[in-house]
C-alpha cells in the first residue's frame, strides 16, 4: 500500500474548508496565519509559499511578512512581540533556519504559546508530553494522521523513530506511545549494529534524519509500515527521502512515497492548528 499524504491531505482539506467557512461566518473573521520569512533561503521560500498558499485554498487569511538576511535579533524580537498582541492573528509561523545572527530559541520562546501553531514553544511540548491540550507539533501530527486514517493500529506494535529532533522525531515517539505502540529511538550515537537490528525489529518505521537514503531497503522487516520524512535534493536535482524506496517497497506492506507522502500532511496540520487557535482565541 502506498501511503499517499497528497490525496489524504486534499480529503481533508474539503472538511476543513466547510469548518473554516462556518467560522468565519459565525464569527465574522476568518482564521489569520501570520508567516515570518527571513532571509533568502530558497527552500523556506518554498515551503513558506505552499503554506501561503493552502492558506487561500482554505479560506484562511494570510499575513506575510519578509525580512532581509541581515535582520537582527532584537528587529525580530520586536516583530514576533507586534504578532503576539494583534488580535487579528491567530497563528504565528516563523520559518527555520534563522539567520546565524538570530537565536531559533530566543525567538521560539518570545513567541505566545497561544499562537504558536508550529508546536515548537517549550510550553506547547511540555503540554504534548502531559497529553494536556496544545498545538501539536504538524509533521509528527500528520504522520499519525496518515497512520491512522489508512486504518494502520498502531497499539502493541513495535515503532521505532529514527532521529530524534525535537521537532519531528521527538514528537512523533511521544505521540506513538501515546498510541500505545512501544516505542524505540534510533539517533546519531545509536552504535551500527543496534541501529540495523533494532530498524530490523519495527512494526512502524518512522524516519526522520535529513540524510538521502540514510536506510536500506534491506534493514527493513517484511510487512513493515514505513514513514519517511525526509525530503532531500541530490545533486542531479531529484528529491528522495531518508529510506531507500525501491528496495524498502518490496518489503514493506505501506510505505510513503517522497514527494506527495509526509509534506503535504505537514500543511493540512498547520492549517487544522490555526483553525485550533483562532476558536481557542473567540472561546478560550
Ligand atoms: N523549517 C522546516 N520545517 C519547518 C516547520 O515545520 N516550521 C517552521 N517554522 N520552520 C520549518
Amino acid at each position: 500500500m502506498i501511503l499517499d499524504g497528497k490525496a489524504l491531505a486534499k480529503r481533508l482539506s474539503v472538511s476543513l474548508r466547510e469548518e473554516t467557512a462556518a467560522f468565519t461566518a459565525k464569527h465574522g473573521l476568518a482564521p489569520c496565519l501570520a508567516t515570518v520569512l527571513v532571509g533568502d533561503d530558497p527552500a523556506s521560500a518554498v515551503y513558506v509559499k505552499a503554506k501561503r498558499k493552502a492558506c487561500a485554498r482554505n479560506g484562511f487569511i494570510s499575513k506575510h511578512i519578509e525580512l532581509p538576511a541581515s535582520t537582527t535579533q532584537d528587529e525580530l524580537l520586536a516583530l514576533v512581540h507586534e504578532l503576539n498582541d494583534d488580535a487579528a492573528v491567530h497563528g504565528i509561523l516563523v520559518q527555520l533556519p534563522l539567520p546565524d545572527q538570530i537565536s531559533d530559541r530566543v525567538i521560539i520562546d518570545a513567541m505566545d504559546p497561544a499562537k504558536d501553531v508550529d508546536g515548537f514553544h517549550p510550553e506547547s511540548i511540555g503540554a504534548l508530553v502531559l497529553k494536556r491540550h496544545c498545538f501539536v507539533p504538524c509533521t509528527p501530527k500528520g504522520v499519525m494522521k496518515l497512520i491512522e486514517e489508512s486504518g494502520i493500529d498502531c497499539s502493541g506494535k513495535q515503532a521505532v523513530v529514527v532521529g530524534r529532533s525535537p521537532n519531528v522525531g521527538l514528537p512523533a515517539a511521544l505521540l506513538l506511545m501515546q498510541a500505545n505502540a512501544t516505542v524505540t529511538i534510533v539517533h546519531s550515537r545509536t552504535p551500527e549494529d543496534v541501529k540495523k537490528a533494532v530498524i530490523g525489529a519495527a512494526d512502524i518505521l518512522v524516519v526522520a534524519v535529513g540524510r538521502p537514503h540514510f536506510v536500506k531497503g534491506a534493514w527493513i522487516k517484511e510487512g513493515a509500515v514505513v514513514i519517511d520524512v525526509g525530503i532531500n535534493r541530490l545533486d542531479d536535482g531529484r528529491l528522495v527521502g531518508d529510506v531507500e524506496y525501491d528496495t524498502a517497497a518490496e518489503r514493506a506492506s505501506a510505505i510513503t512515497p517522497v514527494p506527495g507522502g509526509v509534506g503535504p500532511m505537514t500543511i493540512s496540520q498547520l492549517m487544522a492548528n490555526t483553525l485550533q487557535a483562532a476558536r481557542d482565541a473567540v472561546a478560550p
